[in-house]
């Protein structure tokens, strides 16, 4: 019972607001039709976001990058909790990742305040 409340939760909230919700909702709107099969999600705190674009996209690999290990594993533990298994986190930097991975999606949200302007062009 308890983990049914927690996937539909996941499902429906994935930020915990009603708010990013709608916005995700836009979002899934604008990128209908468009099909990608490896994405990051840079700066993915505790996985709320991956996971959502993950329940949406069951076809695509996503990868959840965060510098924070305890934010990584609470996404973690929440994977095995929601429904999806199509993502994969890990404790990793931005600012020194390997530049030969690649992804045909990328996602960057609520991160780029946390880092220094000269740093931002090499995310974007
Ligand atoms: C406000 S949270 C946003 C989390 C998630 N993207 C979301 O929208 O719910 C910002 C996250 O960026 C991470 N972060 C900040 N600087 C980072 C860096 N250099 N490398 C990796 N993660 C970083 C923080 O640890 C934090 O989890």
């Amino acid at each position: 019972m308890i983990k049914l409340a927690r996937n539909i939760y996941y499902k429906y909230f994935p930020s915990g607001n009603i708010s990013t919700y709608i916005r995700f909702l836009y979002l899934k709107r604008a990128m209908r039709g468009i099909s990608f099969s490896r994405a990051l999600d840079a700066g993915c705190g505790t996985g709320a976001i991956t996971r959502f674009f993950a329940d949406n996209y069951p076809g695509t690999s996503f990868v959840g990058y965060d510098i924070d290990a305890s934010r990584i594993e609470q996404a973690k533990a929440s994977t095995i909790v929601g429904d999806s298994n199509n993502t994969t986190f890990h404790i990793q930097n931005l600012m020194e990742m390997d530049e030969s991975e690649e992804y045909d999606f990328r996602s960057l949200r609520f991160v780029l305040q946390y880092v220094l302007d000269q740093q931002v062009r090499v995310l974007c």
